[in-house]
């Protein structure tokens, strides 16, 4: 489905855009919670962003500058308070978009691998389809041998190696991950970074990826964006274009890499503050 302003966002005439309309488009998007004290809390004023198909689009602010709040938004799983959100979905086979979900979304009544397994059973993928893709993604995240096992049996790492692999084996069209390995060690969390490169390169799915690490950001993306403490609109929108395939620790020692990093941390740190600043004036 195309949509006039969502191509004339990204430049394009109306008709010569079907093809090329963004797979994301967002045009003043406003988001306000209802506040503890009846005023209203804006987590999202005035965002524009145009993501086009297989962009893999990263997104770092201050804490509480509502970057989950906009990734449960692109979900539909919130709706705007003004302003417009459109999703483009091509293949009616596949679902339109998987979350991973900030902090543990597993569920605990099921097993690893019925998680794994939910979205598949859910749209009704024929059952060894479904055993391979089960499979296939829990050795991605090196959690086949706990198939049987239930998420309170794991460690919070391992549950968010869950929530990542039901993701992917949903073979969604649209990924959006918050911050999706921001609670694994070290060793982990750069395992599947490069996993996910590896996946990404191969099936240049769209993806909206939260995180609070900017060498995080550069390193996955296709683009970088900063966004402002809260109510949260883009500060920068940049493309990072550090050739792929990618390897960290060597993207890491070049001088552009660090250059750019500490760019969008000057900025970052600024909204850091900003952000303190404005949790500190207390409940609306
Ligand atoms: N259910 C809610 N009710 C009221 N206010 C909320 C609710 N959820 C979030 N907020 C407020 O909206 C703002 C944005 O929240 P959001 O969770 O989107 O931030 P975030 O950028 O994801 O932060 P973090 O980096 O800490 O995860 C915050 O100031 C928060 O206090
Ligand atoms: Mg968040």
């Amino acid at each position: 489905m195309g949509c006039d302003w969502a191509n004339e966002m990204i430049g394009m005439a109306p008709a010569a855009a079907q093809a090329a309309s963004p797979k994301i488009a967002v045009q003043h998007l406003e988001f306000a919670y209802p506040g503890a004290r009846g005023g209203t809390i804006m987590a999202l004023a005035g965002l524009n962003l145009a993501v086009p198909d297989g962009q893999f689009c990263c997104i770092v602010g201050p804490s509480g500058c509502g970057k989950s709040t906009l990734l449960r938004l692109l979900a539909g799983l919130e709706q705007p308070t003004r302003g417009n959100i459109a999703v483009r979905h091509d293949n009616p086979a596949l679902p339109v978009n998987s979350m991973v979900f900030q902090g543990d979304s597993t569920f605990p009544w099921l097993t690893v691998r019925e998680n794994v397994a939910y979205g598949l059973a859910q749209r009704h993928v024929p059952a060894a389809l479904r055993v391979a893709r089960v499979a296939t993604f829990l050795d991605m995240v090196g959690l086949r041998s706990f198939s049987d096992a239930y998420p309170g049996q794991l460690s919070g790492g391992m549950r968010q190696r869950v929530s990542l692999a039901r993701a992917l084996a949903n073979d969604p069209e649209i990924l959006l991950m918050d911050e999706p390995f921001a609670s694994l060690d070290e060793q982990n969390r750069l395992l599947l970074q490069l996993e996910l490169l590896r996946i990404w390169e191969t099936e240049r799915k769209t993806v909206v990826f939260v995180t609070h690490s900017i060498d995080e950001a550069l390193l996955l993306g296709d683009r970088v964006l900063l966004m402002s403490a809260r109510p949260g609109r883009l500060l920068l929108d940049e493309l990072v274009a550090f050739p792929r395939p990618r390897d960290p620790y060597t993207l890491k020692r070049e001088a552009a890499f660090g250059d750019m990093a500490y760019r969008i941390w000057e900025l970052l740190r600024r909204e850091v503050n900003r952000a303190r600043d404005i949790e500190m004036q207390g409940v609306a």
